[in-house]
């Protein structure tokens, strides 16, 4: 077990960063030693490329590679290790999905759903195949507490979008502006009961670094999410998929590795997931990001989102209780439905001068869209300021935040 109290002890950044205070892990996260530490054994030690050698350091290489899909199989209890598929990013898993899956699937006149929080990664692609291929694009709205609309409606909301002509249902389980934690085990079932044939793929970028996943108890079809996130390396995304379907997908990229055997007249592609992992991997940040997965484990999942939510809540109130009307945060007023992301106005001041005030005291927030204009949109601002927690993060960073942004008042008024 790892003890948060001292958890800042395992990132080396906090020694190279005095007084770091790191609020921005819903872009990124920080990484704790020992993902460092693997990285630089595969390079140091056996960085030779995958599946190609029959000499032991390859061997080596592609054993310690393939163990990270088995670790990832078990972390999100799927079926088997066929099942994931790495990729780039999360936005490399969606966007083959849309190309696939999308354009083996959609026909003129189907009907994709998505919705209105989504961030552009999982609302571009479906947007672009819809109108390249002539189907419906239909977005699920937002409630003013920023909870999906059917939430409160019932499921009947719902059954008004979801229809016979649905084949893809496609949303995020945490918003990465609002922190809403979508119910997506019950909003699969009820689109499912209403058309069987749904094809059900979530966004679990912001939650699967932050909350427990069983992707068998969850119902879907697909789930996407990646590594740097979670406090693994940059450069690894993740797809996991039914292995039936996967079998059906078009392959994505062709070329190396990923083909079976090549005449001058035909190719046939490997089976999963080797069809969809065409080119040398990003070798060394695959190996590493099993390290991130086990050290998140000792922790237990439960624990961090306890731990995001309590401060979560801390952070809500001590921000209301210092500025009042002056801050106006988003997403749901209940601790229950919302993870440790915060977004929020601050006076009429400009989101990247106080992100830019808060910079120069150490403090590292977002500011603008968030990769997610629709919902801005819909909020009625250009842009927002986002704080950010994870495990490394603690009230001492609340009260930095806190005292940061009566800075930026003092400055900006
Ligand atoms: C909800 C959500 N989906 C997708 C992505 C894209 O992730 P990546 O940049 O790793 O592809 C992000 C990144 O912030 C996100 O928050």
């Amino acid at each position: 077990m790892i003890n948060l109290k001292d958890i800042k002890n395992q990132f080396p950044i906090f020694k190279h960063q005095p007084g770091l205070v790191y609020l921005d892990s819903t872009a990124t996260s920080l990484k704790p030693k020992i993902v460092i530490d693997k990285i630089n054994e595969y390079y140091s030690e056996y960085s030779a490329n995958v599946f190609r050698g029959i000499y032991p350091m390859s061997e080596k290489a592609t054993a310690e590679f393939e163990e990270t899909r088995g670790v990832v199989s078990k972390f999100i209890n799927a079926n088997n290790s066929r099942e994931i598929i790495f990729t780039r990013n999360a936005t490399e898993s969606l966007n083959l999905l849309a190309y696939s899956l999308g354009r083996k699937i959609i026909n003129p006149g189907d009907e994709i759903v998505t919705t209105i929080m989504e961030h552009h990664s999982n609302f571009v692609p479906w947007q672009v195949l819809a109108e390249e291929v002539g189907a419906t694009f239909k977005i699920i709205d937002i409630d003013e507490d920023g909870n999906l609309e059917f939430k409160i409606q019932n499921s009947e909301l719902l059954k008004q979008i979801i229809t016979k002509k649905t084949k893809i249902l496609t949303l995020t389980y945490v918003s990465n502006v609002l922190g809403t934690i979508n119910p997506i085990k019950e909003i699969i079932s009820t689109a499912k009961s209403i058309n069987p044939n749904i094809i059900a793929i979530i966004d679990a970028a912001q939650a699967v670094p932050h909350l427990k996943i069983d992707v068998q108890e969850l119902g879907a079809d697909f789930i996407v999410f990646s590594s740097h996130k979670m406090l693994g390396p940059t450069g690894v995304g993740v797809l996991w998929g039914k292995e039936k379907i996967l079998k059906d997908m078009y392959p994505f990229m062709y070329g190396g590795d990923m083909i079976d055997e090549v005449y001058v007249d035909r190719t046939t592609f490997k089976d999963v997931p080797h069809k969809f992992e065409a080119g040398t991997p990003a070798i060394g940040e695959v190996i590493a990001f099993k390290e991130s997965i086990k050290f998140l484990e000792k922790i237990g999942m439960n624990n961090i989102l306890e731990h995001e939510k309590k401060l979560t809540d801390f952070a809500i109130n001590r921000l209301i209780d210092t500025f009042g009307q002056s801050i106006k945060i988003y997403g749901p007023k209940k601790i229950e439905d919302r993870g440790g992301i915060i977004s929020f106005s601050f006076d009429k001041f400009h989101p990247h001068d106080i992100a830019q005030i808060l910079a120069d005291q150490g403090i590292c927030v977002r500011a603008g869209h968030h990769c997610a204009m629709p919902l801005h949109t819909r909020l009625k601002v250009q842009a927002t300021v986002r704080a950010s927690f994870y495990i490394y993060n603690d009230e001492k960073d609340v009260e930095k935040l806190v005292e940061g942004l009566k800075k930026v008042k003092n400055i900006l008024k």
